[in-house]
């Protein structure tokens, strides 16, 4: 994959924004919010009227002047670990599994403003977004994330030139979810292409700002949105990784480093003192992971087209979504604190990971952060023999495989282990 030009930000600027930032600009009245939710310790240290609210939400106001409660980027970019927030790294605890638009959140706000309120008209795009989508990103089991689908869900209710909201969808999406694992932000520093698939060329500012699509009013609103992304994006590409906490042997390590080199560079690049990444994609037939989400833009073009044609992918910082027919080899920094892996976080640990016979058909987890198995790399869990609630993660189901990878399979255990030690240290 070859680079695009980018545009240059403020990182600071751009961290402001994440925090206070009106992406999203419709969401649940503020006031009512606090009384549901009272005060919030999780509000990473905000002033003014953030103080006090979840870090998911920011407090903005909508476009008639109502102070709401919007979702932001960390709904699905903040996760614990081992107790601690850690912003850029991919929320992998969430609960799409019974995604219903809450009735109650429509009733508490009408019961308490009335729908002729200023409040209803700010909340109401928000609501309309969720019941647009609420069909479309019902996952089958815990943790992982559907945000392409909620992309293409609210692409087929805009119109691609003015963005103006459609009550009834201009094209057919087909109703299955394609599970994703939230990648860690501190790896974007390091990529030429963004998203799973590579899909995502051109300006990662651009790219980025679709999320406002969620509630924007009209292009005018997108173009406010678009101008803050590149500081967003400078400000994520400083974030580093989290290291790893526990000891390492670094003999082994050591050891590890020439397995790894020899075995595992070429796609995945050499770290320590010069780094290099290749970019590389792997076609579906070498890879052999799960092939849902590649193949789900062969077969339902609308929505890149849609994309492509659209107001995002217009002037000279556009966007563009060209699909390639495999996946990205991704940088492996900081993979300690990522699990699950693969695209689709069907495999619970790095040693799993390594090792493809091993792997768990029917696994479950405790979801508590701080059940972390530090020899295998990844989430403590117990197999099953079928699946027991939807905690269970059932690799037996369409864009739920864990198979492919095997590139560990020939190594011998010891060289497996050293391998281990050595992704502990980037
Ligand atoms: C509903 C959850 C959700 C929200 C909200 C969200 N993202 Fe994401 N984001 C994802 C998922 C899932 C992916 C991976 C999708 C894929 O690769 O197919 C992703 C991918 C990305 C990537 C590409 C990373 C890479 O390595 O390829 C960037 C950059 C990004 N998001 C930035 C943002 C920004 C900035 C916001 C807020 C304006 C945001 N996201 C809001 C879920 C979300
Ligand atoms: C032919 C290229 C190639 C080789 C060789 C290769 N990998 Fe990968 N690796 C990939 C691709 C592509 C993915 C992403 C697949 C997906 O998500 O479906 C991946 C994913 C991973 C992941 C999971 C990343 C995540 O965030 O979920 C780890 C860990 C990993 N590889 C480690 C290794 C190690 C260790 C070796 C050497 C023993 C190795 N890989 C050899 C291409 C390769």
């Amino acid at each position: 994959m070859p680079p695009s030009p980018q545009r240059s930000g403020d990182p600071e600027a751009g961290y402001r924004y994440l925090l206070y930032g009106d992406v999203v600009r419709s969401g649940i009245p503020l006031e009512l919010l606090r009384s549901l939710l009272g005060e919030n310790a999780d509000d990473l240290g905000r002033e003014g009227d953030s103080k006090g609210l979840p870090y998911m939400f920011n407090a903005v106001e909508a476009p008639n002047g109502v102070k709401v409660a919007a979702p932001t980027c960390l709904t699905c970019h903040a996760e614990r670990l081992n107790g601690q927030l850690i912003i850029g790294l991919g929320n992998n605890t969430s609960d799409y599994t019974r995604s219903a638009p809450s009735p109650l959140f429509d009733r508490a706000v009408e019961m308490r403003y009335g729908k002729n309120s200023p409040e209803w008209t700010a909340y109401w795009p928000f609501s309309r977004s969720q019941k647009a989508l609420a069909l479309y990103i019902r996952t089958a089991v815990r943790g992982p994330n559907p945000a392409d689908k909620i992309f293409a869900a609210l692409a087929a209710h805009r119109r691609a030139d003015d963005l103006m909201w459609l009550d009834s969808a201009q094209f057919q999406l087909p109703i299955e979810v394609v599970p994703t694992d939230v990648p860690a932000w501190w790896l974007l520093k390091k990529k030429n292409a963004l998203y799973y698939n590579a899909l995502g060329r051109g300006d990662f500012a651009r790219l980025s700002s679709a999320s406002a699509m969620l509630t924007l009013t009209d292009t005018a609103e997108a173009r406010r949105v678009d101008a803050y992304m590149p500081d967003v994006i400078a400000w994520i590409r400083t974030l580093q990784p989290p290291k790893y906490p526990y000891p390492i042997d670094s003999v082994l390590a050591a050891q590890g480093r020439v397995v790894f080199e020899k075995n595992c560079s070429k796609c995945h690049g050499t770290y320590g003192e010069k780094p290099s990444y290749p970019n590389r994609v792997v076609e579906l037939s070498h890879i052999g992971t799960d092939p849902l989400l590649a193949q789900s833009y062969q077969k339902y073009p609308e929505y890149h087209t849609w994309y492509n044609r659209s107001w995002f992918a217009q002037g000279p910082h556009k966007g563009e979504l060209r699909p390639t027919n495999g996946y990205i080899a991704p940088p492996l920094d900081g993979i300690w604190a990522t699990a699950p892996y693969l695209h689709n976080g069907s495999v619970p640990t790095v040693a799993d990971l390594l090792q493809s016979t091993q792997r768990p058909r029917y696994w479950r987890r405790s979801f508590d952060n701080s059940d972390y198995d530090p020899t295998r790399l990844g989430w403590q869990y117990r197999a099953e023999d079928k699946p027991t609630s939807s905690d269970t993660y059932d690799t037996t189901l369409p864009g739920y495989s864990n198979s492919g990878h095997t590139f560990g399979d020939r190594l011998s255990d010891e060289e497996r282990r050293a391998v281990i030690e050595y992704l502990k240290t980037l």
